[in-house]
């Protein structure tokens, strides 16, 4: 198996690994394309999953470093919270990309960081739920982004954490998976961001793991490829929402991993660069992470190892002596 750039080659086997940095560093010379307008509120977002998997590739200090970190800066509000973009309201998803951005530059040292924790503190409600931003939607994604966030900056203890695991675990439904509220469906993406805060505060006692394994093993369809809910087609972004989940709770050979690899493989576009949702699709920065760091989960391609859970390079998170029980 060999990592490669030809066009000659057939990209069904191999990862076109100096094209996807190619791709990556190109996005932000798009400014005026339609996609760049449409996604502008997502910047930060944008960001981070591009110098992300730009890290896993070893090719992070093809970025900017001072010009990102000042833009960067520049979109954090007085309430501590940042911003998807220079002009738009905080966010708790900005904001813990900022920090996840601000830790691959190993310069969490520039944030205020008392006036971001205080800013994620304040999002906790009474029955320990989390809410995103002013406008107040409840979502377990939001649990999972506070507390990692915190996590990164060493502040964990300032919110109630058994309250945060109580709600999430109202979250959990009969079969093993979670959703977004309690009641709701369980969905991949919920999965992730409820065994991760859990994992996170070292109760993944909590879990059902046979059942939970069993409904994320049944996402891998006869293409090789994972969905997120049954009767779904496949996606991209589930070999990291299903494979880090499986990660998590010890339990990646429950799935054919070799052919999720192939369906990845498939999925990247072999004159542009880029991985798409889907095989022949347009690629995109999201699906081009969420492909590269399911590669990385799987330990495909001498890529740089990331962390099922913080969704960092696991040699950052062990620099900041982040304790990470399930990474064996
Ligand atoms: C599927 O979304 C994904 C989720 C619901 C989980 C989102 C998780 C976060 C935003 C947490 C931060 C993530 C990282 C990696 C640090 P979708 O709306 O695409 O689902 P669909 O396929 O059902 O439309
Ligand atoms: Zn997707």
């Amino acid at each position: 198996m060999t990592t490669t750039n030809s066009n000659e080659v057939d990209h069904t086997t191999n990862m076109l690994k100096d094209k996807h940095v190619e791709y990556i560093i190109n996005l932000d010379k798009k400014e005026k394309s339609f996609e760049y307008w449409v996604t502008e509120h997502l910047r930060m977002n944008g960001l981070y999953w591009g110098l992300t998997a730009l890290n896993l590739m070893n090719s992070i200090d093809k970025m900017n470093k001072q010009e990102l970190i000042d833009w960067l800066l520049s979109c954090q509000k007085p309430n501590g919270g940042f911003g998807g973009n220079t002009h738009h309201d905080d966010h708790l998803l900005s904001t813990l990309s900022a920090i996840q951005i601000l830790v691959q530059f190993d310069s969490l040292d520039k944030l205020d960081i008392d006036s971001v924790v205080n800013y994620i503190v304040k999002l906790q409600q009474e029955d320990g739920s989390f809410i995103g931003d002013q406008y107040g939607e409840v979502d377990t994604r939001f649990s999972f982004v506070a507390i990692l966030a915190l996590s990164l900056l060493g502040h964990l203890d300032k919110i109630n954490q058994d309250k945060a695991v109580e709600f999430i675990n109202k979250c959990k439904n009969f079969d093993g998976g979670y959703g977004s509220i309690p009641g709701a469906e369980s969905h991949a993406g919920q999965i992730y961001t409820c065994v991760g805060a859990l994992a996170i505060l070292n109760r993944l006692d909590t879990i059902d793991i046979d059942n939970l394994g069993w409904w994320l093993c049944e996402r891998q369809l006869p293409n090789g490829g994972l969905n997120g809910r049954p009767e779904k087609s496949s996606d991209v972004c589930y070999s990291w929402w299903v494979v880090s989940s499986l990660s998590t709770i010890d339990r990646l050979d429950w799935i054919d991993n070799d052919k999720l690899k192939t369906y990845i493989l498939k999925c990247q576009d072999n004159e542009t660069g880029g991985v798409a949702d889907k095989p022949g699709d347009m690629p995109d920065v999201f699906h081009t992470f969420f492909g590269i760091a399911g590669l990385s989960l799987m330990g495909y391609f001498d890529l740089e190892h990331i962390d099922p859970v913080y969704a960092l390079p696991t040699k950052l998170l062990d620099k900041l002596n982040i304790n990470l029980p399930w990474n064996k």
